[in-house]
């Protein structure tokens, strides 16, 4: 009746859905029902065969870090082992005895020890062995056949438990081979997007790199024309060689031609010494010519040359030197109303133009915004060593309504400065800048842009807290300092529904 009493207890101990705390439970129904002294539950880690201590009681802490065994070692290994229990009436006689608990002394009088194997599918994943003061007169057959019976009651908990962290585990290693899937998928060499529009830059890329073709980018500031030079630069043949950058807006027009072509010594006042120009650096591998549409017409026709006969000469050379080099140029410009107007000559545009991309801007890609935030969010907050997870929902809302004229550079920038500010683990409406928080029309200042940037900030914050707490109101409003009353009235006012977050 007794036994049948503790495995009643046993059995809605071991409906739990937690492992650990449930294996407890049980060793203390043991002692508390079956007068034992120890107890330990022990389980077989499937990779490296290790036997490690589940569950205790008696034991110290200390105790319970020694108690690790391999199979085979001592009575419990051995139990694991061969699958059948043990019984040893007294300790003091067993030679296997290893102690490594340290428990078994002599000073605590005589004890026994019984172990059972927890099975599974005809092996061993675990031992349930208890000690108990040594009585003559006790039934230690009957003992281990009612620890036997709890060791399989134990065994379906553990699988049931195993399965589900086996499940979770093939769980998450899916979602990170997706990930992974994902980011070869959408990004050459850093650039990032999964937008139609990004996919057909990534296809045409692809299909340039394979060949030497001249190739113009075209795309307003801040959309990744240099980074995509360079991806295709990286991604050719010639990516072991150079990748020159020419900033041609940037150079004064009496200097470019000596900056792309080189000089000889004496061309000009100044030129102390023989130079080799950014063509003759980019032998073997690309040269970037970035603003193309600001050159003179005196270089533009140098530069037909370097595309009709790939050769040029240095200024005030007379020898001819060979290039084998790539050409990318980019602009932001419109280069066709450029030729109308005569500042851009046309058989230049159309040797420029045989393989043309487009970058698009940002916000006709909107899907990409959070691909690019999250990217970015990851970038800066690793190099700034802050843990930086996620961006609260209103942080999104505030990004997505933006308009991005500054394109991917300016959403960077907005990232780097929100990690800057940010110091929790969320990065919140309030850490972005004030100019994408005050609505789409930027020409007309919106008379309550303080109240609006206060109620989104107070938005965010009851909705992160309820999150936290799992949709729980009084909870969420302790987290926040104010009392349930007023926590009440603002999730009203702002039309937020805890039920949402449970
Ligand atoms: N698709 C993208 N993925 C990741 N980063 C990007 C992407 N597009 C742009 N960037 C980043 O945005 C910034 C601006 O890009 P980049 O300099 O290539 O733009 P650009 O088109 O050359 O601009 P500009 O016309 O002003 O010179 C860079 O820091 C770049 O790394
Ligand atoms: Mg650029």
């Amino acid at each position: 009746m007794e036994d049948l009493a503790t495995l009643h207890e046993i059995a809605a101990a071991l409906a739990g859905e937690q492992l650990r705390p449930s294996l407890q439970e049980v060793l203390l129904i043991l002692a508390r029902k079956g007068g034992i002294s120890r107890g330990a539950i022990t389980i077989v880690n499937p990779s490296s065969g290790e036997i490690r201590i589940e569950a205790a009681y008696g034991l110290s802490p200390g105790a319970i870090q020694k108690g690790r065994y391999k199979p085979g070692e001592g009575i419990t290994g051995r139990v694991i082992e061969t699958g059948r229990p043990i019984k040893v009436p007294m300790v003091s006689k067993e030679p296997l005895f290893l102690n490594r608990t340290g428990g078994h002394s002599s000073a605590k009088g005589e004890e026994s020890f019984l172990c059972a194997p927890i099975l599974r599918g005809g092996k061993a994943i675990g031992a349930l062995s208890v000690d108990r003061p040594f009585d003559p007169g006790f039934d230690l057959d009957r003992a281990l056949q009612l620890l036997t019976v709890i060791a399989a009651m134990v065994s379906r908990l553990v699988a049931h438990i195993e399965a589900l962290q086996w499940e979770k585990e093939a769980r998450q290693e899916e979602s990170r081979r997706l990930k992974e899937q994902l980011k070869d998928r959408y990004s050459i060499s850093n650039l990032v997007g999964s937008s139609n529009k990004m996919r057909e830059v990534f296809q045409m890329i692809s299909q340039v790199c394979k060949s030497s073709a001249t190739v113009l980018i075209r795309g307003e500031s801040g959309t990744g024309k240099e980074l995509a030079a360079s991806a295709i630069h990286f991604n050719s043949e010639r990516a072991k060689g150079p990748f020159v950058k020419v900033n041609c807006a940037a150079l004064p027009a009496t200097l470019i031609e000596s900056e792309l072509f080189g000089h000889e010594k004496g061309a000009f006042t100044g030129a102390l010494r023989q130079k080799a120009g950014k063509f003759e650096q980019a032998d073997k591998g690309t040269i970037f010519l970035d603003e193309i549409g600001s050159i003179s017409l005196d270089v533009q026709s140098n530069l037909l040359r370097v595309l009709q006969e790939r050769e040029f000469e240095r200024v005030g050379g007379s020898s001819t030197i060979k290039a084998d080099v790539r050409i990318i140029a980019a602009t932001n410009r419109d280069l066709e109303k450029a030729v109308e107007e005569g500042a851009f000559r046309e058989d230049l545009y159309y040797r420029l133009n045989v393989f043309p991309i487009y970058m698009p801007a940002l916000r006709q890609r909107k899907t990409d915004i959070l691909l690019l935030a999250d990217h970015f969010l990851e970038r800066y907050a690793k190099e700034n060593k802050k843990d930086i997870r996620r961006f609260s929902t209103p942080a999104i809302d505030t990004m997505m309504q933006y308009h991005w004229p500054g394109n991917v550079r300016e959403l960077e920038n907005c990232i780097e400065r929100a990690v800057l500010l940010c110091d929790g683990g969320v990065i919140h409406s309030h850490h972005l800048p004030a100019t994408l928080q005050t609505g789409q029309e930027s020409d007309t200042m919106p008379r309550l842009a303080l109240e609006e940037a206060v109620s989104r900030l107070e938005r965010d914050m009851i909705i992160d807290a309820l999150k936290s707490t799992r949709g729980n109101m009084a909870q969420a409003a302790e987290l926040l300092s104010i009392t349930p009353r007023q926590m009440g009235y603002k999730v009203k006012q702002l039309k937020i529904d805890f039920r949402d977050y449970r």
